[in-house]
């Protein structure tokens, strides 16, 4: 089971990570704070599943010596946090979650933070912080929260989506989840379409399946034209619309082809939207964003969005050497992948929109 909130890691190494751990007090931390513009899945599973959530949140409990499951889910998710938190009283009175469970000896007890709506929030360092209380920036890695995370000891953050898994896998064996998707990327993906689509609206889709599947057979096509598609977030890939033919939702075929499948939301580019002015939202996002810790992402982002923005509404033509050099240092030097991340779909909108782009360039 490979993680589902963009970076794809497996989530039994982390486990086995944690479990090494010596330690008396470790966390499971659930993350629910789901900041992908375009993503409903996370919100889909709380609110229609919470319970396979809360198994997969115990189970990894029990494997780990873990006694304390956070839900860190996002304030702007009201219906989320109380449906959750029902759950959660419904398994306290079945006695299946607090003090020595069923007179098994595990303990474990859940509860609920309210996210407070900033988008680094979501990377699992600044949560950690955002839940001690302080500023949300992101930590230096190493040590990883497996190690040293919640309060400095041993914490497992995984995404909703792969928690959620946890129970199908348990009921229906590693084999049956393993035949399902591709060779590296096994079992199922959520899909959240935008209302640019015919039928917009959360899909579950074996990995493997091809995009074009998603796009034009799930999704009935556009309701309008629509030259690009954003997928997995803001700082997923810029996918052209020939592009689409070539892509299956897996991780290897989204990174092989210079995109990524992210948390696998996808927002249209309208035909008449100016791509610049979609990069130009893409880093005034990542600097409004950005936790600061570090000069590249901080600045970086900045002069990014002063930059487009120029070139948008005056004769100023951007430096493409210096736009590039821009792009590898927020690549190379950034301590997180926000602003690590942002310039893989600036540098999508060069390769892809050359003609219409190069009027802005020298
Ligand atoms: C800027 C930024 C924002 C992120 N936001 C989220 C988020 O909203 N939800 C999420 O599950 N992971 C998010 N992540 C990824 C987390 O840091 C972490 O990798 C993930 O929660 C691990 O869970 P997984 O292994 O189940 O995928 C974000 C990462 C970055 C760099
Ligand atoms: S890349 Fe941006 S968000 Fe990440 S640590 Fe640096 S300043 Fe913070």
């Amino acid at each position: 089971m490979r993680g589902r909130g963009g970076a794809g890691f497996p989530m039994g190494l982390k486990l086995e990570f944690c479990r090494n751990a010596k330690s008396d007090v470790k966390f499971i931390i659930c993350n629910a704070d789901e900041g992908d513009p375009g993503a409903y899945s996370d919100r889909y599973l709380l609110e229609e599943r919470p319970h396979s959530v809360l198994f997969g949140m115990l189970i990894s409990g029990y494997v780990t010596g873990a006694a304390y499951g956070v839900l860190y889910i996002r304030a702007e998710y009201p219906e989320s946090i109380s449906i959750v938190q029902e759950a959660i009283d419904a398994l306290k009175n079945a006695d299946l979650c607090g003090k020595n469970i069923q007179n098994s000896g595990f303990d474990f007890e859940f509860k609920i933070i309210q996210a407070q709506g900033s988008y680094i929030c979501g990377e699992e360092t600044a949560l950690i912080n955002s839940i001690e209380g302080q500023r949300p920036e992101v930590r230096v890695r190493p040590p990883f929260p497996a190690q040293q995370g919640l309060f400095n000891k041993p914490t497992i953050v995984n995404n909703v989506e792969t928690l959620a898994t946890v129970h199908h896998i348990l009921e229906n064996g590693g084999a049956n989840w393993k035949a399902l998707g591709t060779e590296k990327s096994s079992g199922t993906k959520l899909i959240s379409l935008d209302s640019f689509f015919n039928n917009p609206g959360i899909y579950e889709v074996e990995m493997g399946t091809p995009l074009a599947e998603v796009v034009y057979e799930l999704g009935g096509g556009f309701k309008s034209s629509v030259k690009a598609m954003q997928i997995g977030g803001p700082l997923g890939g810029l996918v052209p619309i020939h592009k689409i033919e070539d892509l299956n939702i897996d991780f290897e075929s989204f990174s092989q082809n210079g995109f990524l499948l992210g948390h696998a939301s996808i927002i249209c580019v309208p035909e008449d939207f100016p791509i610049l002015k979609f990069i130009e939202h893409l880093f005034d996002f990542a600097s409004y964003e950005s936790c600061g810790k570090c000069f590249p992402c901080r600045l970086g982002t900045k002069r990014g969005q002063e930059m487009a923005l120029k070139a948008f509404t005056s004769d100023y033509k951007i430096d493409r050497v210096l736009f590039d050099d821009l792009l590898t240092t927020l690549e190379k030097t950034s301590l997180c992948a926000h602003g690590g991340g942002i310039p893989l779909p600036v540098r999508n909108a060069l390769t892809y929109f050359e003609d219409e782009l190069k009027h802005y360039f020298n």
